[in-house]
């Protein structure tokens, strides 16, 4: 028996997330009949590059789902939660990029190198975690699994692009006024969070606010980070078996998010020569720690990478069994666009891609 050729829709194909989606569907081993690249009507018409010709972007709406097997979605909350019901409905699949449905306990959250398992139960959506947390579990899990974990406390480095493709041309449009003698201020409508109070620049300037402030002082991107990091290693947003904690900051990069992340494994007689050896061999990650030769893991050279990379592995001197690591991975690719489209393949080759009776959102 030949295969299935999938016939794919990807929403937000013009956005940040969705280009590198489409880039990511040409390298991939997906046996792909026909792609459909959706989004806003105001880019209706636009072409954009693909398998060495065009597809014609079209307006998405609930029809565009007809005779569609899998949707590779990322155009946001609002839309993914009017949208990815009605193409289940419609009878796809849906592997959705926004932070809409990870929350929801009939929808697995998945990192292909961690908790491929989860997708057995899938009942037509499947979300794609937040990218920070994407990149710290694909290094937490073995050391979880291996050594046991009792406290994470990270700090993130997140590019521009974590904000989509407005707020990278909003930082590039601020370095050029300030390099021009003009004022930067007056470029800056997107970040911190686009419709907020205030607008800062980022360009030469660090922003300790990623989303908008929930309780206690988070932001709910730190709380993204604490919840869906418990739903991928333990299956349950609010277990304690870990604690987690942390603090999201947007740095002036382009692509690639950098996290400095404390571990403590509770396990005084894990060495750091353990932690790299298991990570030296853990799926996806890649080790860059070499201080002698000043080799560390950097954006710039994580960017359009699939691979997470680890470095600056070494031991808290004051406290037996935790560590610190630096983490970087291509936001955009690892932390949605391969993830995404890794989570494709991985339905695929368990014969997932169908919409299952009992969901609640077949028509
Ligand atoms: N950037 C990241 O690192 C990252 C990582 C993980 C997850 N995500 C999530 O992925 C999603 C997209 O992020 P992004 O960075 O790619 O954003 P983006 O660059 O702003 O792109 C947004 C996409 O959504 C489309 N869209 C907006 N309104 C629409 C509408 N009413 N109907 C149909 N399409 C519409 C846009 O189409 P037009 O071009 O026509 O406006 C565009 O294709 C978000 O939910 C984000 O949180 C982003």
């Amino acid at each position: 028996m030949t295969a299935p050729a999938y016939h794919i829709a990807v929403l937000g194909a013009t956005g940040a997330v969705g280009r590198r989606i489409l880039a990511e569907l040409e390298k991939s081993s997906l046996p792909i009949g026909t792609v459909h690249a959706l989004a806003s009507a105001r880019s209706a018409g636009q072409r954009l590059p693909f398998q060495g010709g065009y597809l014609t972007v079209e307006a998405a709406s609930p029809a565009s789902f007809d005779g569609i097997d899998l949707v590779l979605a990322s155009a946001g909350g609002s839309l993914s939660k009017r949208l990815a019901p009605a193409a289940v409905a419609a009878g796809a699949v849906v592997v959705d990029n926004s932070s809409f449905w990870r929350m929801d306990d009939r929808v697995p959250l998945v990192v292909p190198e961690v908790n491929p398992a989860a997708l057995t139960a899938h009942q037509g959506i499947i979300a794609n975690p937040n990218c920070s947390t994407i990149q710290m579990v694909v290094a937490l899990a073995p050391i979880l699994e291996q050594f046991g974990l009792e406290q994470v406390i990270v700090s993130t480095y997140q590019a521009a692009s974590g904000a989509g493709k407005a707020a990278m041309d909003e930082v590039l449009a601020e370095m050029q006024a300030q390099l021009m003698g003009e004022d930067m201020h007056d470029y800056a409508a997107v970040l911190p969070v686009k419709g907020a109070a205030k607008h800062y620049p980022l360009a030469f300037n660090l922003l300790p606010q990623i989303d908008v402030f929930e309780a206690e002082g988070y932001t709910h991107e730190e709380y993204k980070m604490i919840h869906e990091s418990k739903k991928i290693l333990l299956g349950d947003p609010d277990a304690t078996a870990v604690k987690v904690t942390g603090t999201a900051v947007r740095v002036p990069v382009m692509i690639g998010h950098g996290e400095s992340v404390y571990v403590d494994t509770g396990n005084p007689a894990v060495t750091v020569a353990a932690i790299r050896e298991l990570l030296a061999t853990a799926p996806g990650v890649v080790v860059q720690d070499d201080p002698d030769q000043q080799l560390y893991p950097q954006p710039i050279e994580a960017a359009g990478e699939r691979e997470t990379f680890v470095g600056r592995i070494r031991p808290d001197l004051e406290n037996p069994g935790a560590f610190h690591l630096w983490i970087v991975a291509d936001n955009l690719v690892k932390g949605a666009a391969w993830n995404t489209v890794q989570i494709a393949e991985e339905l695929a080759a368990r014969d997932l891609v169908r919409v299952p009776a009992g969901s609640p959102w077949r028509a």
